[in-house]
């Protein structure tokens, strides 16, 4: 889908090339996370893909098209780019902002008015607040979403998104980082991410591509960059907590067990001991009659009763829960903020899909190690 070969960049009066004979491919559907130091090439190689900058040497291509053949103009009508520092035009409206390659492309206005709604409630901004201010009347934040509304307005099949999220607190980051992930799911583009930063390079990438000067160190999925990095460069760039970082790269859901007793709050303590027989799970999960957890009762607690009490006397309510596309890391993280060696997996629905234990997390782990 984009495909460089060879491809140099020297900047006028410049000795040492912004970008070294770089060869890569982003397959179609996939999103590529280039990540490297300030100043290693990552903006100028996002750059010559839309033409915004021409290579020094070496062949794009886009869509198997070589992009020095096709019209500028149209070729960036077909590739949405967030820019790194947003560059809103400071005299339009927000509406008119994420308009404009849809105006460009002659979209009737009522179709406009209606894309621009959808992608300003998209990046969480209403629109009957938002749409008719200007870009100086927004936060940082607020701006960088406006940036990727308007690279998605006209559904383009190809994104670059240059530090995207890089004005926005940790925690608006993160919910965009996961607002943005689930609905990759449905778009499907192809996508060049730029970060500086290797967690949200980990979270996002279908591949990383590490960069130094200009040059391609590594170029591998998240997980062989964690386990089997190419070089020191590379090892410090992840950080010495690797092991930990891996986590992030299961979901929840993919992995919970379900071969672990649920039972209704009505079973009897009696009938729920013998459902604890083979196993070694620290809680017996108490779900209701559409099968959503809500609460546990804890083996020990059970083991102590005996008499003709139900589960539901002894349930405490579930707090140490995670979604079942939240990762491994928050599911750990979760265990740890509830003092609990569980953890209890739900789908959107709020039914139960699993459960992950503290034990069986270490195995998962040992398991995926290289
Ligand atoms: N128009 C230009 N003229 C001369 N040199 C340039 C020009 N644009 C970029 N450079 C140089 O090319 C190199 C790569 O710049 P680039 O903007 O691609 O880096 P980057 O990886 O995006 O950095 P950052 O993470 O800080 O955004 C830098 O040394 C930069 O100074
Ligand atoms: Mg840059």
């Amino acid at each position: 889908m984009i495909k460089l070969e060879g491809v140099t960049k020297i900047f006028p009066r410049q000795k040492v090339p912004a970008v070294k004979n770089l060869s890569m491919e982003v397959a179609e559907g996939e999103i590529c996370v280039l990540v490297g130091p300030s100043g290693c090439g990552k903006t100028t190689t996002m750059k010559m893909i839309n033409r915004l900058i021409e290579p020094t040497e070496g062949k794009i291509y886009v869509n198997g098209r070589d992009v020095a053949e096709v019209d500028p103009i149209k070729l960036r009508q077909n590739i949405g780019y967030v820019i790194q520092e947003i560059g809103l035009f400071p005299h339009m409206t927000i509406a008119e902002n994420i308009a404009t390659v849809p105006r460009e492309k002659g979209w009737p206005e009522d179709k406009i008015q209606e894309r621009v709604d959808v992608l300003l409630e998209l990046v969480g901004l209403d629109p009957e607040v938002y749409r008719n201010r200007k870009p100086a009347d927004l936060s940082g934040g607020q701006r960088q979403r406006v940036g990727v509304a308007r690279a998605l307005a006209a559904d383009p099949p190809i994104l670059l998104m240059d530090e995207p999220f890089g004005a926005v607190d940790p925690i608006t980051r993160a919910h965009l980082q996961n607002e943005f992930l689930s609905l990759q799911k449905k778009m499907k583009k192809t996508i060049m991410f730029v970060t500086h930063d290797i967690d949200e390079a980990i979270k996002m990438g279908d591949k990383i591509a590490v960069m130094r000067a200009g040059e391609l160190v590594q170029y591998d999925t998240p997980d062989r960059i964690l386990s089997a990095p190419a070089d020191d460069f590379v090892v410090a760039l992840v950080g010495h907590n690797r092991a930990l970082k891996r986590l992030n790269l299961v979901k929840a859901g993919d992995v919970a067990r379900k071969d672990v007793p649920v039972a209704k709050g009505t079973c009897s303590l009696e009938e729920a001991k013998k459902l604890l027989q083979a196993d070694n799970l620290p809680v017996i999960v108490i779900v209701d009659g559409l099968n959503r957890p809500r609460g546990v009762a804890y083996k020990e607690e059970l083991l102590r009763r005996n008499g003709q009490a139900h589960l539901q006397e002894i349930m405490t309510p579930l707090e140490s829960v995670a979604d079942e596309d939240a990762t491994l890391y928050d599911a750990l993280s979760t265990m740890l903020n509830y003092g609990e060696r569980y953890v209890v997996v739900m789908n959107h629905n709020k039914e139960f899909q699993g459960i992950i234990t503290f034990g069986y997390l270490l195995e998962l782990m040992k398991e995926n190690g290289s």
